[in-house]
């Protein structure tokens, strides 16, 4: 909650994401019959990634990237090795920095993004969205998460926030519209959010 409020823009969020949020939206993992590869993105303090872990099928590979050091120290020490101790089978690994620099494959069949895609610069939100999206197996499912009603406030009330809501939404819509696009609404979080989850056409 300290480092919350220390790096509020990074954050982006109040209070970490509940377990029924973080159940809904590692839904994807492990329901395609496949081995799971699954990129976390903006772990924080593991809210997502115990889901994540808990769900991943035999041979099944984990990259978590966050941040924030602290963070990622607390996730390596009482999340991963804990959990790498009883699943020698399966993989998970925590990578420090920040995703737009960060070297991977696209070959994720599930990414969980746990990112303040609203907080962000509406370049920045694209440019990160654009990466995800390229970070994707051809059969793969991108999960985000978005507060209920804070999107529509913003586009509401003129300044600033009005225009960066805006590009918010044209962004996604430009960069998603051909994806098949589900959403499950979460009542019991702080605050209510829609998990989103995103697929590539005929996939
Ligand atoms: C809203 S918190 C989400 C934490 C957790 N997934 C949850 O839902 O409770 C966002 C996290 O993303 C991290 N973060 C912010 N910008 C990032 C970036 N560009 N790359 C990787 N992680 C980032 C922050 O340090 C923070 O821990």
């Amino acid at each position: 909650m300290i480092e919350a409020l220390r790096r509020r823009k990074e954050v982006g969020a109040i209070a970490a994401s509940g377990r029924h949020l973080a159940n809904a939206i590692t839904s994807p993992i492990g329901s395609n019959g496949h081995v799971d590869c699954v990129l976390e993105v903006g772990a924080g303090m593991g809210a997502f990634t115990h889901h994540i872990l808990h769900r991943l099928g035999p041979n099944g590979q984990a990259d978590i990237v966050e941040l924030n050091p602290r963070f990622c120290d607390k996730l390596r020490e009482d999340v991963v090795e804990p959990w790498a101790k009883q699943n020698m089978d399966r993989s998970a690994t925590v990578i420090e920095g920040c995703i737009e620099d960060a070297s991977l494959k696209p070959k994720y069949t599930t990414i969980v993004c746990g990112l303040p895609f609203n907080s962000f610069p509406p370049d920045v939100a694209e440019r990160i969205l654009q990466q995800l999206i390229g970070l994707l197996s051809p059969s793969g499912t991108l999960a985000f998460f978005e507060y209920a009603g804070l999107p529509s406030l913003r586009c509401a009330f003129p300044g600033p926030w009005q225009r960066n809501a805006r590009e918010h939404r044209r962004c996604l819509q430009e960069l998603t519209g051909s994806m098949a696009q589900e959403r499950q609404f979460i009542f019991r979080n702080i605050l209510p959010a829609w998990a989103v989850f995103l697929r590539a056409e005929g996939a």
